[in-house]
């Protein structure tokens, strides 16, 4: 039987193109069992996992939960804000506690970029990077690239535009790497200053002209500025950026192709979409939250094959 060849995800960086693969079929059984009358399979029943997080969240921890849930292991979910992180406990303590109580994985959104990678060397359980600050977020990754594969038949050779806040999107960085890895072209089209200075070390062009981007690519990304990862202001103000950024549903229909929409959520309605575009049949928004459950069934039933 195949496996992956990690035995934590912390990042798309740590995946090969196989393990992509595999975890996509695994996805596509899962989707399929998720749409079945009994939503549930037994195979994890013997698994306990904890969904630790540090930072707010709709769509990953309760896709995260669900897809745990459907798989039948034991959850257990701690919020950083109702916990005794607050009284000082660190990190490395607080997990350990958790593990003392018999849990096998561990779910954890953190601010902090690299704060997986830093549990992993410290910690006895398989860890799984729910988001770490402006650092990666894998799931999220898989789950756009599935939904691209869903959508469009292949990842391969499609070009995607990633367009927003580059600078401070784990979004960005997953995905760049995770659409290379398919052979997919990627660009990024945003502000020059919410670019990083190093893309082009990534083998990504910028277009800073949101017409010819979209006109160039079969799928434009849409990412949410990261407000609370803002120190300054990286642009004049929003109406501004919405003017020279935002993707509006008279821009969407002059396009000389129709193109696919995603986002990852939350969305700024009015800021980087508009509502008609969010909600155009063009948009597979909704898609890449279901496809999440499926992605994350898939995820944690892979890791936790490699610990039983
Ligand atoms: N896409 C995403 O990570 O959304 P949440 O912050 O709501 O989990």
């Amino acid at each position: 039987m195949s496996e992956l060849s990690v035995k934590h995800l912390l990042g798309i960086k740590y995946l090969n193109e196989k393990d992509i693969q595999l975890i996509f079929e695994t996805a596509d059984h899962f989707k399929e069992v998720i749409n079945r009358s009994i939503k549930k399979v037994p195979s994890l029943r013997d698994i306990t996992i904890a969904n630790i997080f540090f930072e707010d969240s709709t769509r990953t921890k309760l896709s995260f939960e669900l897809a745990e849930k459907r798989l039948s292991a034991d959850v257990i979910n701690f919020s950083a804000g109702q916990s005794s992180v607050k009284k000082g406990e660190t990190l490395i303590d607080t997990v350990n506690n958790i593990l003392s109580m018999k849990v096998d994985m561990v779910v954890m959104r953190h601010p902090n970029p690299g704060a997986g990678i830093f549990l992993s060397k410290h910690v006895n359980a398989s860890i799984v990077n729910a988001g770490d600050g402006a650092h990666e977020h894998p799931t999220q990754a898989l789950l756009d690239s599935f939904s691209i594969r869903e959508k469009l038949g292949d990842v391969a050779a499609k070009k995607v535009v990633i367009v927003g806040d580059i600078l401070h999107s784990r979004v960005a960085l997953s995905n760049i790497f995770a659409l290379q890895l398919q052979g997919a072209e990627v660009k990024v089209c945003g502000p020059r200053t919410l670019i990083p200075k190093h893309i082009d070390s990534l083998g990504v062009e910028v277009e800073t002209n949101l017409r010819k981007a979209l006109n160039w690519c079969d799928v434009a990304n849409m990412l949410r500025i990261q407000n609370e990862r803002l120190d300054i202001s990286y642009f004049p103000t929003t109406r501004e950026y919405t003017q020279q950024f935002g993707v509006n549903k008279a821009l969407l229909d002059s396009l000389d192709k129709e193109i696919v929409i995603m986002h990852p959520g939350p969305i700024n309605r009015g800021v980087e979409i508009t509502s008609d575009v969010a909600d155009s049949k063009q948009s597979i928004i909704l898609d890449q939250v279901e496809n999440g459950v499926a992605i994350r069934m898939a995820v944690i039933y892979l890791l936790a094959s490699k610990i039983k």
